[in-house]
Parts: C-alpha cells; structure tokens; sequence
C-alpha cells in the first residue's frame, strides 16, 4: 500500500513540535512552564458576546446547517466594520466572506485558485500557513523579504518583487502580504501598500493580504488596510480575523472582502467543503462587530502592558529585544551569548533550564534563523517571573553552552 502521499510529503514536521512535546513532558513531571509559545490568546472572550451565543443557541432554528458564505447580518456587520474603521465601502453580497477563522480562508483560497506549479510569493518568515496554503495546494512558493521599517527595506522588498517577476515562469500568481507582520510585528503605512498596488496590478498579480492584526496596535496607530489604496480590490482580496481583536480564537471566525472573482472563487470552494460557522457564533460575531468597543481598547491596553513588561524586563536581564508596535508578538533576536546555537536549540535550552516556552524563529521559515517569538499571552506576574529566570539563565550562558557542546562532541 502506498502511504508515501503526495501532500504529506512536501509539509515537513512542524518545526514547534519539538517545543511543545518538551513543554508537555516538563508539565507532566509538574514543572510550572511559561508559556509565550502559541499566539493564543489567554483573556475571555467579552461576556455581550458570549451571552449572545447563549440567546441564539436556545432558538432551535439557529442548530440547522448555517450558510457557508456567512449569514447575510454577519456580512452586513463585516461590511459596516470596514467603512467604519477603514472608509472602504463593501457590497456584503458580492465583496465579502465569513471563514471559519481566517486560516482556514487563506487555506481555501489558496486551493480555489492554484494551479500545479503556479508561483506564489510569500514572505520568509512568515505565518506557516501563508507559504504551506500553497504547498497543499500544489504550487511552488518563492519567498520576499519579512522586513519593511526602514526605507532601504522597502527598497530591497520592491526589489525583490521586480526580481520574482523578472525570472520566475510562469510569473507568479500571487504574492501574500502579512502587515502587521507575524512572526515579526513589521507594520507598513499606507504608502507602501500603494506601492505594492501599483507593482502589482502593473505586472496582473493577485494580493492576498493578511490583516488578522488590524486591531492589536499600539502607540503608533491603528494599521491600514491594502483597501484604502484606490483600484486595489480590482486585484486584492483582505483577510480579518475576530480570534485576536475579540479573543475569540476557538471559535473559529473571520472573513475575507475585497475583489469579487476571488471572494467568489473561495466561495465555490467552500460551498463543497462546509456549511459555514455554526450559526449562533455567526449572530455572536455580528453582535461583536455592531456592539460597544471597549473590549478591543481594552484587550490593545493589556497586551501594551505586557508588552511593557517584557522588553524592559529582559533589557535588565540583558537581552535586548525591539519593542512590538503592533500585533501581540515580541520577535526577539537570540542573545548574542547564544546566537551560534540556532533557534530551536535555544528554545529547548531556555525551556528545560529556565522553564520559558517560546517559538523558535526558524518554524516560521529559514530566515527566521537566529530569532525566536514571544507571545504576550501570560500576565504580567508569570512575564516578570520568566523574566528571573531568564535573568539567571543568561547569567549562567557558559555553563549551558559548555554543556552542549560536551554533548555534542559526545555524540
Ligand atoms: C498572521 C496571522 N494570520 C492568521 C491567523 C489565523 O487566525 P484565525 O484564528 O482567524 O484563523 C493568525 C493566528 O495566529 C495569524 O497570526
């Protein structure tokens, strides 16, 4: 029987599953792990919107198989979002989709519109599912550049746009922007998405734009989106997601707007795929996007905080880590002490001798070697205790690297 799938064979291992097994061991024996693992939000979802759950799941009617574009009060709710927040106007019928979160979105839009060995640019590192949607799908990916803060950054990235163009056959279908950026919190303005725009319809490249962050932003100022930029759904499609502006991520909400042929591509797909959320988390989604706001004040002040906490802590500790301006996200290069061990070796050093779980920079793509990701979901208390940890755990980097290379020449 051949079990050598074709599929499974171009998805490698996933490179946090190292992390997390060692997490779940340290756990089993009961050690207290840190967890800045996973992004996943740790806070309750906001009680108006579970109790609207509560409301719609007592109606028997709402336990039917719902609509897999979405229910037309979510779409409405989508759309109001949009011209509130961004002055994009959005026809609900046409130009939007509710996604059972928006990974699952990218998933699928990706299958609806990939050819076998169609080229996709997608940024290196990034969030896994912007390259692998493809790679399930059967594409090739070629990867841009992560970072755009400075402007000689932006340069190489347009740079390297031109160059995708300019030798890749067939010309890439699509490129896949992530801003604010997970793994690495880059935020862009206005004017660089107008650029990407420009570049992009020139040369009749589609855009998928990532925004699952559009709400998570600090002292800088709320993100843009790539639908402000005139004439950009002629070839853009947007993703949001309620996961982290609501801290609804188990429930498996978000949605895409923008061009109509791609919102009607991902929705032929789904149509055979699923029956849409389940409906009383759809009514729950509209209720969160309609109702008072100061749940989403209040989730970007607790991640600020941490975020406060963290940076100025590990400064003190002596690791020096940029200050996140949005996302919930600190993209930290490895102290200098370490920075020859490589990324998962040092994630499974800091777990097993400072009990702090992070993410390995280099699970989000080779060129996220040399870095690893913290997520702010521990309250200040366990962030200012990981913090002594660490502290003494980088105190003591000559002893755990001799360690290692004992081992190492062990082996
Ligand atoms: C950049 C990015 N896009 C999409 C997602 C997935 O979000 P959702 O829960 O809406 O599927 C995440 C989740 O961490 C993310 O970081």
């Amino acid at each position: 029987m051949d079990d050598n799938f074709y599929r499974i064979k171009r998805l490698p291992p996933y490179v946090f599953t190292a992390v997390n097994q060692m997490k779940a061991e340290a756990r089993a024996r009961g050690e207290d792990i840190i967890d800045f693992g996973m992004g996943n939000p740790d806070s309750a979802t906001p009680q108006h919107i579970v109790d609207k759950l509560v409301e719609s799941v007592q109606d028997p009617k709402t336990h039917r198989y719902s609509n897999s574009r979405g229910i037309p009060g979510l779409r409405k709710a989508m759309a109001a979002y949009y011209q509130r927040r961004f002055n994009v106007d959005l026809d609900p019928e046409s130009e939007i989709i509710a996604t059972l979160g928006s990974k699952e979105g990218l998933a699928n839009l990706a299958q609806a519109i990939t050819s076998p060995g169609d080229m996709i640019l997608a940024p290196n590192p990034s969030y896994p599912i912007h390259a692998f949607g493809f790679i399930i799908a059967g594409g090739s990916v070629r990867h841009l550049p992560a970072y755009v803060s400075t402007p000689e950054a932006r340069t190489e990235f347009m740079d390297a746009l031109e160059k995708a163009v300019a030798r890749s056959i067939p010309k890439p279908l699509a490129v896949v922007i992530n801003f604010p950026s997970n793994p690495t919190a880059e935020v862009v303005s206005l004017d660089f998405f107008g650029e990407i725009v420009d570049f992009c319809k020139r040369h009749e490249i589609w855009i998928l734009s990532d925004l699952a962050y559009s709400e998570v932003y600090f002292e800088h100022g709320p993100p843009p989106s790539i639908l402000q930029i005139k004439g950009a759904r002629e070839i853009a499609v947007e993703f949001s997601s309620l996961s982290k502006t609501y801290s609804m991520p188990g429930w498996r909400l978000g949605f895409a707007a923008g061009n109509k042929k791609l919102i009607a591509a991902l929705a032929r797909v789904k149509s055979y795929v699923d029956y849409g959320a389940f409906t009383p988390i759809q009514v729950a989604a509209a209720a969160a996007l309609n109702g008072p706001q100061d749940c989403v004040e209040s989730m970007r002040e607790l991640y600020c905080k941490r975020r406060d906490v963290l940076i100025d802590g590990l400064a003190n500790a002596g690791w020096t880590v940029p200050s996140p301006k949005a996302t919930m996200f600190a993209w930290a290069p490895l102290p200098a002490s370490f920075a020859n061990l490589g990324s998962l070796e040092f994630s499974k050093l800091l777990l097993s001798e400072a009990n702090v779980a992070v993410s390995p920079g280099v699970g989000f793509g080779e060129y996220g070697e040399g870095y690893c990701r913290l997520a702010l979901v521990e309250n200040t208390q366990r962030i200012r205790q990981a913090i002594r940890n660490i502290k003494v755990f980088l105190a003591n980097s000559d002893k755990y690297l001799e360690a290692v290379q004992s081992k190492v020449v062990a082996e």
